[in-house]
């Protein structure tokens, strides 16, 4: 990952990037953080950068020439139109999801602002993502464009090492993480939770969950509202892409294996709190007889959504089908994904990360 930061105080961004764990991942290549002074494009002799705003009131604005030409420079050394973020407060505010996408890109310009901030025309032109870091107001977009540079490294191969790495973090599945406690087992007389020390690692995930639930209840009620929980069922010969798929989903999600018939007889009813993820081959087409895979689900407006690894020809096929069983079935079928290949891992994690992104919208309706 290349980050290509233009800004008026390189120094900011230089002395945070070369600290710490993003100071490790500078080192050993993993990432790069390139500054590019705008004041160095400066069209003005003395190299000022800024002027009065038009209309009059306080404060000055960084004028559109300089930003241009510095952005210049940096887009053609990358060799094509780069996805460009303007850090502002008006813009929409970063959040773990978003994260994951941008981590997707190979270069990423980050454009800092500073005093009332820049000629709204070379933004018109250069920025394809207006990103806030909260709902406050900073000097500079410097500090902003660290948090994302710190945020998104985080899912770059090779910044995190094993210890540092987790599958799941807070805010993956909308729900904060549960309390973590390391030796000594008594600590100001206060104990560890038994269980952790119980070894018995269903139970521990169990308790794991309910804190979490509770935390996310007491301090972020706001977020407990878009959570959901995921059930990832298949049919078919799927089993290790349907697993990746639920663990890519949701630390806590539930994963049903309707190749077997005792569970093809078991009712299933889902709530408006839960997601369907189905993932199925042209197995589902031959109807091997009662019952038939998923007349067994029923939901509550549950949200619902396909994942065919057919060949094309029967794609259509299969998501009418489907599309048909889950309507009847209480369900809102939201989205088809084809995947001809169950090799392309990163391709299902893309998936698991627009399924989250899809998640998102229906809550924000
Ligand atoms: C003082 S602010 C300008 C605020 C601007 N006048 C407004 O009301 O939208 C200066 C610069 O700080 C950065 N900035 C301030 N608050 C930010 C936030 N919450 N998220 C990201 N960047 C921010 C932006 O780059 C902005 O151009």
């Amino acid at each position: 990952m290349r980050y290509h930061v233009l800004t008026l105080f390189p120094e900011m961004i230089d002395q945070a990037a070369n600290t710490s764990i993003l100071g490790r991942a500078v080192k050993n290549g993993s990432i790069q953080v390139e500054t590019t002074n705008i004041r160095d494009y400066s069209a003005n002799k003395h190299m000022r950068v800024d002027d009065y705003p038009y209309g009059g009131g306080a404060g000055m604005v960084m004028e559109a020439e300089p930003v241009y030409r510095a952005y210049e420079a940096v887009k053609e050394k990358i060799g094509h139109k780069p996805r460009t973020i303007y850090l502002t407060p008006q813009g929409k505010v970063l959040n773990q999801t978003m994260v994951e996408e941008f981590a997707l890109d190979e270069d990423l310009v980050l454009i800092c602002g500073h005093y009332e901030g820049i000629d709204e025309r070379v933004l018109e032109e250069v920025v394809t993502d207006y990103v806030s870091i909260g709902d406050y107001v900073l000097t500079g977009g410097e500090l902003g464009a660290m948090v994302m540079i710190d945020a998104i490294s985080r899912f770059v191969p090779g910044v995190l090492s094993n210890e540092e790495s987790s599958q799941f973090e807070s805010l993956q599945d909308n729900l904060l993480e549960y309390p973590h406690y390391t030796r000594p087992e008594v600590w100001h007389e206060k104990r560890v939770p038994q269980v952790l020390l119980s070894g018995d690692h269903k139970r521990i995930e169990a308790w794991r969950y309910e804190q979490s639930v509770l935390r996310t209840t007491e301090r972020r009620p706001d977020l407990l509202r878009k959570s959901y929980r995921v059930h990832c069922a298949f049919y078919g010969g799927m089993e290790s892409g349907a697993g990746q798929l639920n663990e890519a989903l949701s630390r806590y999600g539930t994963l049903l294996d309707f190749n077997r018939k005792k569970l093809r007889k078991q009712r299933y009813h889902f709530e408006r709190q839960d997601l369907l993820v189905v993932m199925v081959d042209e197995e589902i087409l031959k109807n091997p007889g009662e019952p038939e895979a998923f007349s067994n689900v029923r939901g509550k407006k549950t949200p619902c959504m396909a994942v065919i690894t057919t060949q094309e020809e029967q794609l259509g096929q299969v998501e009418e089908k489907l599309k048909a069983m889950f309507d009847k079935q209480g369900f809102l079928y939201k989205k088809t994904y084809h995947l001809p290949s169950l090799e392309k891992v990163d391709k299902l994690n893309e998936i698991a990360l627009d399924i989250r992104r899809k998640m998102e919208e229906i809550h924000e309706k």
